[in-house]
């Protein structure tokens, strides 16, 4: 396992507002996760529906909203064709599985309470980390859809922002198949704005700050798979569609610092507590 960061991974953090760290885990941990998940697809039953994630329209169906601690398959948005027939196999139709997977799958669970995760988030500045949600995202071959640039605090906003994101890559990523691209350095311009529930299980957008992002090039980071990328809250992500012959599989962790507020009209709300994780 990986040592601690250096102090000049502290640094790069802070003035960038992402990390790549290279060979984070082994192999065989990549593999044991993604047969995990090729289980819980043929496990899943979508029943007479079938809930669709697109990021292009960001809409919030029931399950959506219900599955903050639950598991549940949400299908891509060019899954199906004007008939609403399957294009390919439903395993390799789904875009991604959320949101409570670190909490009740035994394997996930497992994964999220490496000691290492908490002494990680713990040097990033979280006095109290909690995974919040986990996806598994599957970017499949041909359909896998894009994902449009935003900041994860618009999702999950707590006071004073804490969340970071622990992108964990299951397979290559690479520019041909979707690997993240991210705004440098723009996580110090603000939070933009919030996805928050108004009442009656509808969602919106509400706008914080009309400035638009400073223009800058977007920085792609393709890495291997064992790779963990660590974003902060704030920072700016985007990928592209995927239109190649190979999935890009990833698993993402969000964490919260227990200490901050977690704002009551945020999208995704849970019961109870998010599990801690235990350095
Ligand atoms: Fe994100």
């Amino acid at each position: 396992m990986p040592s601690p960061l250096t102090r000049q991974q502290c640094s790069q953090f802070a003035r960038d507002g992402y990390l790549v760290l290279e060979n984070w885990q082994f192999d065989d941990q990549c593999q044991r996760l993604r047969c995990q998940a090729q289980q819980l697809l043929q496990q899943f039953d979508p029943g007479p529906r079938h809930s669709i994630f697109d990021t292009r329209k960001q809409t919030a169906d029931d399950d959506f909203l219900a599955s903050a601690e639950s598991i549940h398959c949400f299908f891509e948005a060019d899954a199906y064709d004007d008939e609403g027939r399957l294009r390919q196999a439903r395993e390799q139709s789904i875009n991604k599985i959320g949101h409570a997977l670190h909490e009740l799958d035994p394997v996930f669970t497992q994964h999220c309470q490496q000691p290492e995760l908490a002494r990680l988030a713990i040097q990033l500045g979280l006095r109290q980390p909690r995974a919040i949600q986990s996806m598994y995202i599957f970017k499949q071959p041909r359909i896998g859809g894009e994902v449009v640039l935003h900041q994860d605090a618009t999702f999950l906003y707590t006071i004073p922002q804490s969340v970071i994101g622990l992108w964990f890559a299951l397979e290559d990523a690479t520019l041909e198949n979707g690997c993240l691209q991210v705004l440098a350095g723009a996580h110090r311009q603000g939070l933009k704005r919030r996805f928050v529930r108004t009442g009656n299980g509808a969602t919106e957008f509400i706008e914080l700050d009309q400035t638009p992002l400073a223009d800058g090039p977007l920085t792609p980071l393709p890495v291997k798979a064992g790779s963990l990328v660590v974003l902060h809250g704030l920072l700016p992500h985007y990928s592209a569609a995927n239109r190649s012959s190979h999935s890009r599989q990833a698993y993402t962790l969000h964490l919260i610092d227990g200490e901050a507020e977690y704002a009551a009209d945020n999208w995704l709300q849970r019961a109870s507590p998010p599990p801690a994780l235990r350095p």
